[in-house]
């Protein structure tokens, strides 16, 4: 058991939260709960990233103020996190005072070590990254991401002294060789420090929406800057030591591929220049993508894709929260880019839901219900089942461990289509009642309980719900996985609920 501090980016909140979100959230949120189940303090935070030009933008052309805009944009990440089920600790929002705090505490000990400095930046600026290109990396004068022209930038800015921390990061990838994965992502941050470090401009005259630099109130600090802090901003930095002590570097920042190089070479630079060790570990993913394109805010408001037609609660509406979360954890490797598709979440409903897993508790419960008088017996600890479930708690719980959900899936799964060809094989429902009908549903009832614990992290609802039908009380959040993940503790002797489908076929999906 050990502590276990994990991190979404903080969305922007120029516009409305889409499925692209909620699958980093929704990833996290598992990983949480699985850090939870393992008896490790968890401590899970996501949030709204509020400044900055493309956020002020967003409010203007809306017409209110960027607090009010920032007020109504940010309720609706934290109202669709909580419809997705998601178990943040903490929700944090860069315009609140405590972040303020922290930045300027942070920001004030990177300036008194010297790290900081001022200089006139002249350069090519994508509102919508946030970021400045140089010619080279340009797309002959366009955002390589959106495609859209950069704009020209001359400015008086304070600098971070980014250079000098080249070849202590390199040390650091060099010592810690899991710090950023996976691999092809360490190995791309990597290049991006060999490749030569220059200075970055950390504050803007330009704007005012931001946080205001303190020796210097003429400027705010650039938006990226603030956000990155954001991480320290939830441990009380500035406020209290202790939390920070206890809590940090025990981090790990799930982000997308795009945003790279702020978390793996900037960000563990402002780390050291601070006088902190940099954050434990960065996992990257890869992009959910429609029509082989990046969803996202830009490209919907580009007119590309429509959010409101991909947006979770449109998809919850017509899936339930649990099949949704099952398809964006299921479907693709953290680390890869996957297409969704309303197709495809069909697809695994389908499959995976109604005829594997709902098909399990089904026939078990009626089996129970028509030859057992609906009381569940218990399982044999010499089955032939209890190896297959054995190694695939092994699976499932290596698979948890290295930040794939998806592995995970993929062996519970496997777990419950050796038991649907177990009762196959065995045909209980034309077994007569005795010790042998009896051998094989404490079996089956056995790998429903393991099974409810090993989705508990990704379908939370359903587990419950199957927890509860085979007589059991609590939920499987309540147990721990060294306890509860052991071959045979269905007690046997409890009512088993029949109840309707888990889930229902969807025929002729839209
Ligand atoms: O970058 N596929 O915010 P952002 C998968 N505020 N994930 C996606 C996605 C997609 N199509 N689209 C978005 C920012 N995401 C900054 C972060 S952190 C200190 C500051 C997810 O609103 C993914 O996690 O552009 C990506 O990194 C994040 O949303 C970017 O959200
Ligand atoms: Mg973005």
């Amino acid at each position: 058991m050990g502590r276990f501090y994990i991190t979404t980016p903080i969305y922007y909140v120029n516009d409305v939260p889409h499925v692209g979100h909620a699958y980093t959230t929704l990833n996290a949120d598992a990983l949480a709960r699985w850090h939870r189940l393992v008896g490790d303090d968890t401590f899970f935070l996501t949030g709204t990233d509020e400044h900055g030009q493309k956020v002020a933008d967003a409010a203007a052309k809306n017409g209110v103020a960027p607090r009010e805009w920032t007020n109504q944009t940010s309720r609706r990440f934290r109202d669709a996190w909580d419809a997705l089920d998601v178990s943040y600790d903490d929700f944090i929002r860069t315009t609140e005072p405590r972040h303020y705090e922290s930045v300027q505490a942070f920001l004030g000990r990177i300036y008194e070590n010297g790290y900081i400095y001022k200089d006139v930046y002249r350069g090519l600026y994508c509102v919508s990254c946030e970021d400045y290109y140089t010619l080279e990396a340009s797309d002959d004068g366009a955002c390589p991401v959106h495609g859209r022209p950069l704009t020209e930038m001359e400015e008086e800015n304070w600098f971070f002294r980014l250079s000098a921390f080249e070849d202590r990061l390199r040390e650091y990838y060099d010592e810690h060789p899991g710090f950023v994965t996976p691999e092809t992502k360490r190995n791309e941050a990597y290049s991006f420090i060999k490749g030569g470090l220059r200075d970055i401009s950390i504050t803007r005259t330009s704007i005012d929406w931001g946080v205001p630099v303190p020796w210097d109130p003429e400027h705010v600090f650039y938006v990226w800057y603030d956000a990155l802090i954001n991480y320290l901003t939830a441990l009380d930095y500035g406020r209290d030591d202790a939390r920070v002590d206890a809590w940090w570097p025990a981090s790990h920042h799930l982000i997308g591929k795009e945003i790279i190089r702020f978390h793996c070479v900037w960000w563990p630079a402002m780390c050291m220049a601070a006088g902190l060790e940099p954050p434990h570990h960065v996992q990257v993913h890869g992009w959910l993508l429609v029509g082989g394109q990046k969803l996202s805010k830009t490209m919907a408001a580009e007119g590309t894709v429509r959010l409101t037609d991909i947006a979770p609660v449109v998809l919850t509406d017509e899936f339930g929260v649990d099949p949704v979360r099952y398809y964006l954890l299921r479907e693709t490797a953290l680390g890869n880019d996957g297409e969704f598709s309303y197709e495809g979440i069909a697809h695994r409903y389908n499959t995976d839901l109604a005829n594997n897993l709902g098909n399990l508790v089904s026939r078990v419960a009626t089996v129970v219900a028509t030859k057992c008088g609906g009381v569940g017996p218990a399982p044999d600890a010499s089955s032939e089942l209890a190896g297959e479930a054995r190694q695939a708690v092994e699976a499932a719980r290596a698979a948890w461990e290295r930040f794939a959900p998806h592995a995970a899936l993929e062996a519970t799964w496997g777990l419950i289509g050796a038991t649907n060809a177990y009762l196959e094989r065995h045909a209980p429902w034309k077994m007569e009642p005795g010790a042998a009908l009896d051998r094989v549903l404490g079996d089956a009832l056995e790998v429903l309980r393991l099974v409810a614990v090993l989705i508990g992290p990704a379908m939370p609802g359903v587990a419950t719900e199957i927890w509860s039908r085979l007589g059991l009380t609590g939920s499987p959040s309540d147990e721990r996985a060294d306890v509860a993940l052991v071959w045979g503790r269905y007690p046997g002797g409890l009512a088993v609920v029949k109840g309707t489908p888990l889930f229902p076929r969807i025929e002729g999906a839209r």
